[in-house]
């Protein structure tokens, strides 16, 4: 018996040792330990043992038992501590690697073309005024000489959202916003730069597209003052040799109306593709004030008179990069938008 006991203390200790994890450990303690385990089995026969030689096996019994207990304490202990060790490894942070840079994102071009002409413009000594997305009937079309019925809405379709508002189709209401609140005073300088929308799709018209409206007003303003302004605006924002053309045209709200055209940034007039062979591309409707608008407005078309101009700015941003399809500008991918860094 005193052999067994012996034989049980030096395996169990080995075994003990030999752990590599809590759960073997935990395993190892149940098969020497447990209800079932070697040296409870051996307690369990000491009743075979001659009963002089039992109180001191049993004694040895009990003692190794508590030797085993404080052995496996040990030895989990260890094990803990290592499996702490391991995950502070796994977690600790490198403060001296290198960080990771944020990723920075850029203007997009539509907003660039729009710096640029709020910067030709604020130069001159404009000064930039918005007006709502969602317009009136009036301010949208009344206002601007163009009564219900009038042909010139068809060239605008529109998105409705009462029988009285709507989606502005142009930048041109801000017009009307910006003398009705400054009249009578002088002189009106304003673009006004903005979204607007319109009942198109296709690869050369979106539903919602950017304008810039222009506004002068004072006594004595001519159409010298819109071309001299306009010609400056053409060379400063597609270069200095640029040309211009203006031809007779028609706007409810201007009289005379005129369309622009800038000689052909691709081939510089000589006829392209891009020009269609005219040498001419044309980049905004413009005139004078009408005077029915300075009327409804709250300035005497007899003492005042006035300049406008309204651009794409799409189509500028599509000419000054040579991009094909303006359904680009509003589909946000990365590819298209970086390339303007
Ligand atoms: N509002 C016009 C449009 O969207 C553009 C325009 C033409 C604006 C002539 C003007 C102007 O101010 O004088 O088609």
């Amino acid at each position: 018996m005193l052999e067994k006991l012996k034989e049980l203390e030096s395996a169990a200790k080995d075994k003990i040792e030999a752990a590599n994890s809590l759960e073997e450990l935990k395993e190892i303690r149940v098969k020497i330990l447990g209800k079932k385990g070697a040296l409870t089995g051996l307690l369990r026969s000491l009743g075979d043992v001659d009963p002089e030689e039992r109180p001191v096996i049993g004694k040895k019994a009990n003692v190794l038992r508590e030797e085993l207990e404080e052995f496996f304490k040990l030895r989990e202990q260890i094990l803990r501590d290592a499996e702490k060790e391991g995950q502070w490894e796994k977690e600790r942070i490198d403060v001296t690697l290198p960080g990771q840079p944020e990723q920075i994102g850029q203007i997009h071009p539509l907003n660039m073309i729009l710096n640029e002409i709020r910067e030709i413009f604020v130069g001159l000594g404009f000064q930039v005024a918005y007006g709502p997305d969602i317009e009136s009937d009036f301010y949208n079309f009344e206002a601007l000489n163009i009564p219900a019925e009038h042909p010139a809405r068809d060239m605008q379709d529109s998105f409705y959202i009462t029988e009285q508002f709507l989606l502005r189709t142009h930048t041109s209401p801000v017009q009307i916003r910006t003398m009705k609140k400054m009249a009578p005073q002088l002189p009106v300088r304003i673009i006004a730069p903005g979204k607007v929308f319109r009942r198109d799709d296709d690869a050369t018209h979106s539903p919602m597209f950017h304008q810039v409206e222009g506004l002068a007003v004072d006594e004595n303003i001519s159409f010298a003052d819109l071309k001299g302004t306009l010609l400056l605006f053409a060379r400063e924002m597609f270069g200095p040799d640029q040309k211009i053309r203006l031809r007779p045209s028609f706007f409810p709200f201007t009289e005379p109306s005129a369309e622009v055209d800038i000689s052909c940034i691709m081939c510089s007039g000589e006829g392209c593709r891009v020009c269609s062979n005219t040498g001419w591309l044309e980049i905004l409707g413009c005139g004078m004030v009408h005077p029915r608008v300075l009327e409804v407005s709250g300035y005497n078309p007899r003492e005042v008179t006035g300049f406008a101009f309204g651009m794409g700015v799409e189509r500028i941003a599509m000419l000054k990069y040579g991009i094909g399809d303006l359904r680009l500008f509003f589909s946000n991918d990365l590819r298209f938008l970086k390339q303007f860094g």
